[in-house]
């Protein structure tokens, strides 16, 4: 499939600094997504790859992976890495609100609130109709995002947040604010700047995404084909509950 560049997220500079954010995302899931893999004796696909932070650990693990991002530029430093690694990647760019696959996979993973890119209800169905078409009878699509957390939003929405984080060998400044964009359609955007160690700007991005609560993650798979769906609480086998902060949401596709 001919690649395009027409996303507008994850673009050059921003691709390439998403793994120098990686050592602060603390995250269980990779080895949660590896050990998933594992388990499913059959290939499996993770949609919204990215830069491979969990595709090429599903590699490295002797699993039978592929993988797609709407972002050319995530993908061309997912195949850096991989050659540093001396792993053969097996991924292409499309877009999770409508994709389609050769193969059939018995799992099918979309890590790290990606779904939430997906702002209309309509693209949230196509999406899930897309992952059911691509699995095998009694596959399963495993993806996870974060609980709206009221105390988050208020106190932290809108107001700038600043780190040092080392890029390319130099102190850079990476501020970022999250806001509401539209009450009303639960809508946020997440702004991100770097600037280097002289102050000049390396990039800006806006990142437009929608909150899933649990109500509406459950009508969407209430709506879409899968036959059953349960969602546990920040990568344990407990049910999802308040106090979780992940959401880790397994859609069954049935039997045929
Ligand atoms: C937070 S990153 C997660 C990347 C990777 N799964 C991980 O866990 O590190 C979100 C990814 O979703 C991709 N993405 C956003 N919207 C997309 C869409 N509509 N179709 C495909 N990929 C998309 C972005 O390009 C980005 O690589």
């Amino acid at each position: 499939m001919a690649e395009d560049d027409s996303d507008e997220t994850y673009r050059d500079e921003r691709a390439r600094f998403y793994d120098a954010t990686l050592p602060d995302a603390d995250r269980p899931d990779v080895g949660f997504y590896v050990d998933l893999a594992r388990e499913t004796d059959q290939p499996v696909l993770e949609a919204t790859c990215g830069t491979g932070r969990i595709y090429l650990d599903l590699l490295a693990a002797g699993v039978d992976a592929d993988g797609f991002d709407r972002s050319r530029d995530a993908l061309a430093v997912l195949r850096e890495t991989a050659a540093k690694r001396d792993l053969e990647p097996s991924v292409w760019q499309a877009d999770l609100a409508s994709f389609e696959t050769e193969r059939r996979y018995g799992l099918v993973t979309c890590p790290f609130n990606a779904i939430q890119n997906l702002t209309a209800v309509d693209a949230q169905l196509s999406a899930l109709r897309s992952v059911h078409d691509a699995l095998v009878p009694g596959g399963r699509f495993v993806f996870d995002v974060f609980v709206p957390n009221f105390d988050i939003i208020c106190e932290d929405y809108g107001q700038w947040q600043s780190k040092d984080i080392d890029y390319r060998g130099e102190t850079h400044q990476l501020r970022s604010r999250t806001l509401i964009a539209d009450e009303v359609e639960q809508l946020f955007t997440v702004e991100t700047e770097l600037y280097d160690a002289d102050g000049s700007l390396v990039f800006t991005e806006e990142e437009h995404l929608a909150m899933l609560p649990k109500r509406q993650l459950e009508l969407l798979a209430r709506l879409s084909p899968f036959e059953s769906f349960s969602a546990t609480g920040d990568f344990t086998d407990e049910p999802l509950s308040d106090g979780h902060s992940i959401q880790v949401w397994s859609l069954r596709k049935g039997d045929e």
